[in-house]
């Protein structure tokens, strides 16, 4: 039996992918940073409720724990949770109005929750024969395609999602046994973008489950979309 931890998937892309594994047979803890949210969607799922804030030390240690002593391991963990600075805190900015404060929440969640939860969670992926970690990165951190520009002049997001890539590649080369991948979901409807992108959860949630179902099977250090490789 496969066991998965999805963060961030009370709804969007982590939701969906959540639903695929389970259909697929994987056993899911269903990671929200609000525990109503994530009793409502695992319930609706079938899915195992766990409360976690990636960006919260104590947080993740606590979720590692009801993990752990709940007896399921830990096959693959699917870093899904991430932001954008939202409107009502002055929208995302552009590199010469942004603040350090305000790339340092984005990074906070995107960058260094990712970081948090993977080493949190290795003494059970360890122990795993088939251990996958999946980043939820961007093609706005492709440095291949200049962070989204010219339709995407903001900086927070992009260069969060450009070190979550580097970081991707750091955790492979140090988990030789664990792949490590990171995918491009594309621009897909949900709250982060409100609504405006242009493919469905389902297309978006495409490249996290193919990745999460092939465990430890293939390359790892890749940065991956549903169509094959992206540029870096
Ligand atoms: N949608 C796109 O077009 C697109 C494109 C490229 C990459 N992505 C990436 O795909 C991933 C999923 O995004 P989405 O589009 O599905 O967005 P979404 O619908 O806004 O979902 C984001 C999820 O992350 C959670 N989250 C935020 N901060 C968190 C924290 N500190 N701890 C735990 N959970 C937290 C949210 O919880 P709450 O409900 O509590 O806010 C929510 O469950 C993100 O990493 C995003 O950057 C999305």
């Amino acid at each position: 039996m496969t066991t998965s931890l999805i963060t961030g998937a009370n709804k969007g892309i982590g939701f969906e992918t959540a639903r695929r594994l389970i259909a697929a047979g994987h056993t899911v803890w269903l990671g929200s940073r609000d525990p109503e949210r994530g009793r409502v969607a695992a319930e609706e799922l079938g899915a195992r409720a766990l409360v976690i804030d990636v960006s919260d030390d104590a947080s993740v240690a606590a979720a590692f724990r009801t993990v752990a002593e709940a007896g399921t391991g830990l096959d693959v963990l699917v870093n899904n949770a991430g932001i954008e600075p939202r409107a009502e805190d002055g929208g995302p900015l552009a590199a010469l109005d942004a603040s350090a404060d305000r790339l340092r929440t984005v990074f906070e969640t995107n960058v260094l929750g990712p970081l948090r939860v993977t080493q949190a969670f290795l003494p059970l992926l360890r122990r795993s024969d088939s251990a996958a970690v999946v980043n939820l990165s961007s093609g706005l951190g492709s440095l291949a395609g200049g962070g989204g520009a010219p339709y995407y002049p903001s900086v927070e997001y992009p260069v969060s999602k450009t070190a979550l890539n580097m970081l991707t590649v750091k955790l492979a080369q140090a988990l030789p046994g664990i792949r490590v991948t990171a995918v491009d979901p594309g621009f897909t409807k949900t709250d982060l973008n409100h609504h405006a992108g242009t493919q469905t959860v389902e297309e978006g949630a495409a490249a996290s489950v193919r990745e999460a179902l092939a465990g430890n099977g293939g390359e790892s250090g890749t940065f991956v979309s549903a169509e094959g490789p992206v540029a870096w």
